[in-house]
């Protein structure tokens, strides 16, 4: 895994496909000091952890063929909403024709000179940048995981989201996507009339208006998408439902928090994609530090970029035999926070009331602020607007 840091700007890059000239150029680019090539797959089935998990700038797909194609371009997309760009070695003009229709970001026919195919492999990634930032897709999306049960995923998430919502007056999301078992809405006792499942199955396109539809408000500013009631229903949400979700989720809000399942499954692959930070949650027993590793070596396998990630210790002052800098010398990782074990929790939970927001002075609350405001920093505007209205308006 690589700590590029993404002011350096570096263009990260999958390659799948074949075609004369294509090992060269793979050489050629794998040297380039302004490229990240993650990975090369001739099927493109044979790439989809790094294609769903890798935070790719640009997809390359190599072809031989004169015709564009389609079905593997179709299979990357179910994967990755990155830029494409195909390279093509022979007669192409037809291919140049069927890309300008499809969903191409550029056509290159090889040979090139290796600058020629950087720029356009650095424009094509920057275009798609400058999308995500101006189209209005600026949400981010943080996600909260940890390979065992019972560690704090969804009193994280949900605190978190309360944080954004209430403190930070961000327009805040808290999407349940532990499918099965779902308890965030159970968290914040909430009753919705609809869930996640209703939003897939309904017919038509999904925008932020219907999005808006099936998501229930919390009383601290939340707007909640619960898990399916009932298990047997989690199978309906779908990669693709959820990745188109996730893209329209971005346009309407200015977080996403989500609240996952122990699971690397298909829904999490299409959320890693599209997450901005994970908040790994660990705790001070063996088992859970031991699936904890296992976990950051998935994310590795999947090039999910080191720099989205944060490790939350969560119970850290648990007097239990473990310290810090055991659990951090066992994961080779830096933990980014510490929150405490606190009675408020439970109390708040059984409540049904963010802690967050039940005890707001509570040693609990005060950490779990910190993580929000270190993860999204308050809007400084927004202060200002509060405090200040005489000057917001001039
Ligand atoms: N920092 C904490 N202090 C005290 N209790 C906690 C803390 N974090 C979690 N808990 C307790 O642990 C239980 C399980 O947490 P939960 O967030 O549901 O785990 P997960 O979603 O990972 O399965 C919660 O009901 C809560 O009472
Ligand atoms: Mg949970």
């Amino acid at each position: 895994m690589s700590g590029n840091t993404p002011d350096r700007e570096m263009t990260r890059l999958y390659v799948t496909g074949a075609c004369e000239g294509l090992p060269e150029l793979l050489e050629a680019l794998g040297r380039h000091p302004e490229l990240e090539v993650v990975g090369w797959s001739e099927r493109v089935v044979d790439g989809a952890g790094p294609l769903t998990g890798g935070h790719l700038d640009v997809v390359v797909h190599a072809t031989g063929s004169s015709e564009l194609p389609a079905e593997e371009l179709a299979t990357i997309r179910e994967y990755t909403a990155a830029p494409l760009v195909v390279v093509a070695a022979g007669e192409a003009s037809r291919l140049l024709e069927e890309a300008l229709a499809a969903d191409v970001a550029d056509v290159l026919l090889l040979p090139q000179l290796t600058e020629n195919v950087v720029f356009a492999l650095r424009k094509a990634g920057r275009s798609g940048r400058h999308m995500q930032r101006t189209t209005g897709t600026a949400g981010r999306v943080i996600t909260v995981f940890s390979p065992k049960g019972g560690t704090g995923k969804t009193v994280t998430a949900t605190n978190l989201a309360a944080c954004f919502a209430k403190f930070g007056r961000k327009r805040t999301l808290l999407l349940d996507l532990d499918l099965q078992f779902g308890d965030a809405a159970i968290m914040l006792s909430i009753e919705p009339e609809k869930t996640i499942h209703d939003l897939v199955v309904a017919p038509g396109e999904l925008d932020p208006e219907k999005l808006a539809g099936y998501t229930t408000r919390h009383a601290s500013g939340i707007d909640v998408l619960p898990a399916p009631v009932r298990p047997e229903d989690a199978e309906l949400v779908t990669e693709s439902k959820l990745s188109r979700l996730l893209e329209v989720a971005r346009e309407s809000y200015d977080v996403i928090v989500v609240d996952t399942s122990p699971f690397f499954h298909g829904p999490m692959l299409a959320t890693l994609d599209r997450t901005d930070t994970l908040v790994l949650v660990c705790g001070l027993e063996v088992p859970t530090i031991k699936n904890v590793r296992l976990s950051l070596q998935t994310l590795e396998l999947l090039s999910f970029p080191t720099n989205r990630l944060k490790v939350l210790l969560n119970r850290a002052n648990s007097n239990v035999g473990l310290k810090r800098t055991e659990v951090e010398a066992a994961l080779e990782v830096k933990i980014a926070f510490e929150v405490p074990s606190d009675r408020a929790v439970p109390v708040a939970v059984n409540r049904g009331i963010p802690a967050v927001v039940n005890d707001s002075q509570s040693d609990f609350a005060r950490a779990m602020r910190g993580v929000a405001d270190s993860l999204l920093p308050a809007d400084a505007n927004a202060a200002r607007r509060r405090w200040l209205p005489s000057l917001a308006r001039s």
